[in-house]
């Protein structure tokens, strides 16, 4: 069986997977890393996103082997160093951004990236970029008032 690589969360991660060993399965199925969740078979929820290389990508949709070498980053790796939540998850907590939490860490993941290359999305560019992922619970609202706030905007919050 082949070896795989890669740096996960700033840590040296390797592991034997088959050829079509999905990113997705190696994070969870090998590494315990479970934050990120599988919430389709159809590559279209965005709850397994996860970065590579600083580039937002779905998990389910790359083999394992395709992610040799890269840095990886998931949901367990976006915490602040001593553990506290970082912006982007404390803004989701402060504006209700999550019911059942099952897209939540996709979700984090998309906001950090859009935050990244767009870091003062208005309201239209932050409905536009999270196309990629799926809530069933929220609406999307406080979503979109949580990365408004973790990009600073509060005042671009309407009121309820
Ligand atoms: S599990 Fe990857 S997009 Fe749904
Ligand atoms: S909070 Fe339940 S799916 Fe989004």
């Amino acid at each position: 069986m082949p070896q795989v690589s890669m740096t996960v969360n700033g840590k040296p991660a390797t592991g034997d997977v088959e050829g079509r060993t999905l990113l997705v399965q190696f994070l969870r199925d090998t590494l315990h890393l479970t934050g990120t969740h599988v919430g389709c078979d159809t590559s279209q929820c965005g709850a397994c996103l996860v970065h590579v290389d600083g580039e937002a990508i779905k998990a389910c949709s790359i083999f394992a082997l395709e992610v040799e070498g890269a840095e990886v980053t998931t949901i367990e790796g976006m915490a602040n160093a001593d553990g506290s939540l970082n912006t982007i998850q404390q803004a989701f907590q402060d504006h209700h951004g999550l019911q059942c939490g099952f897209c939540t860490p996709g979700m984090v993941m998309s906001a950090a990236a859009l935050l990244k290359e767009n870091p003062k999305p208005s309201e239209t560019e932050i409905r536009d970029y999270l196309q990629g992922n799926i809530c069933r619970c929220t609406g999307y609202h406080n979503i979109v008032k949580a990365i408004l706030a973790a990009s600073g905007q509060e005042t671009a919050i309407a009121a309820e």
